[in-house]
């Protein structure tokens, strides 16, 4: 057992910094699914309440430009937290520098403040920088001094070893987990254990060179993998599909076909896709179940067979794990594949169901179903990293109690 918060003996009147993960998905300057933030709630309430001074690190998306900056700064979360936490937070515009720690060091006892998305250390003065995701030593040390304690209560990106996670944790002597963090381990670790079996994967979704290195590690520990759109296309293509303009990762091709060689009983990868000309188009195209997708067409959904031949290898499983949406959700035109596994798997009978992922759990959200699934997890990458026993870096500095 890690050390949590509840460990900590002195918070008043000391500098937490705190690491959440804040990265919640965000259309047309609007906060589209608040989930991370109000899962975050109960770690920063507590220390609100024991009279900390908190410092909130998070990134948002990934910065690889100038223009990322403008629509993935962490103000409209900061004003969305605010409102949650029913207090002004303070918002720091800035990464580092006089600003921010003259903010810092006027800090009362119970007052939050919001530091810009970490990230934006990944990209500064035109230039590829990565200060944050490379772990940079300088910037890791500069964050740790500007604290006293470190809460990493981040689920979502525990995977990482980023200057904001790991960098600080090095750097820093006292460092515990969050009420987050701690509840999301204490369900993976029950369906990493000891899963009722039939145990079922599902993995869908769009960080395919993330996330498609894991299908090794689910074939061990599970009784069955289900490849959904838009990791299927890497699959298909590997044994001599059309994809179409489909996503895929060409990197992955090899690896594919030697998982699908080695293990034809156990795994399922979705044959048939929706499939259009344009993602983004009004006009109302026709919604059609591909095998071979045309040259100019995107598999978009999950196709009508494919659908049925996934209800069926659903019907007996016991435990099931699900990242990553079978389709581009964010288009309800999209969403009929997802729908249709979703309402499938809540009508089963005695089955623990664990949702893992920021798109996974806005996709459940958005049918209305989450309340009848087990677990939403707020980590996608992170849940199938833990899950698949890898290291979880950011994790590993926190002493056991
Ligand atoms: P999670 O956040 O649950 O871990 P990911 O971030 O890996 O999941 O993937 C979610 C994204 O995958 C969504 O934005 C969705 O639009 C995208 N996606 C799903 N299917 C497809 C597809 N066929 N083509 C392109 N993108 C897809
Ligand atoms: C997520 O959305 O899975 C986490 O916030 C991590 O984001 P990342 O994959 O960009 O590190
Ligand atoms: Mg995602």
């Amino acid at each position: 057992m890690k050390k949590t918060i509840t460990n900590l003996k002195d918070i008043e009147n000391k500098k937490i910094l705190v690491r959440l993960d804040l990265n919640v998905p965000i259309d047309n300057k609007k906060i589209v699914d608040n989930n991370r933030i109000i899962q975050s709630l109960p770690t920063l309430n507590y220390l609100i309440e024991k009279g900390g001074k908190i410092i909130i690190f998070s990134h948002l998306g990934r910065i690889k430009s100038e223009s990322d900056k403008e629509k993935k700064s962490l103000k409209i979360v900061g004003e969305e937290l605010s409102k949650l936490l029913n207090k002004n937070v303070i918002f720091v515009k800035k990464t580092r520098g006089k600003e921010l720690e003259n903010k810092i060091n006027s800090l009362k006892k119970g007052d939050v403040l919001l530091v810009e998305n970490t990230r934006f250390e990944d990209f500064i003065n035109e230039k590829v920088t990565k200060y944050e995701s490379s772990c940079d030593g300088e910037l890791s040390k500069y964050w740790a001094s500007l604290g006293d304690v470190f809460v990493n209560d981040a689920f979502g990106t525990l995977h990482r070893k980023h200057a904001s996670n790991y960098g600080i944790s090095i750097n820093i002597k006292e460092k515990v987990i969050g009420f987050l963090v701690k509840k999301e381990l204490e369900v993976l670790e029950k369906i990493k254990m000891n899963p009722e079996r039939p145990f079922v994967v599902i993995l869908g979704g769009a960080k395919i060179s993330d996330k498609v290195g894991v299908i090794d590690s689910m074939l061990k520990i599970a009784d069955k993998v289900i490849i959904g759109p838009a990791m299927s296309y890497t699959f298909r293509l590997a044994t001599n599909h059309l994809v179409g303009k489909s996503l895929i990762d060409e990197s992955k091709i090899e690896y594919a076909k030697n998982i699908l060689k080695n293990n034809s009983e156990k795994i399922i990868v979705a044959f048939d896709s929706i499939a259009v000309k344009e993602i983004n188009d009004d006009k109302n195209q026709e919604l059609k179940s591909y095998e071979e997708i045309p040259d100019d067409y995107m598999g978009v959904d999950l196709g009508e067979k494919s659908i049925k031949l996934i209800q069926d290898s659903l019907k007996n499983a016991r435990t099931i794990f699900w990242n990553g949406p079978l389709g581009i959700i964010e288009n309800d035109k999209y969403s009929n594949g997802s729908k249709e596994i979703l309402n499938s798997i809540v009508n089963l009978k005695n089955v623990f169901t664990v949702i893992g992922g920021g798109d996974s759990g806005l996709m459940t959200k958005k049918l209305g179903l989450e309340k009848r699934v087990s677990y939403i997890s707020t980590g996608g990458g992170a849940s199938l990293k833990f899950l698949e026993n890898k290291e979880m870096p950011s994790l590993e500095l926190i002493e056991d109690i």
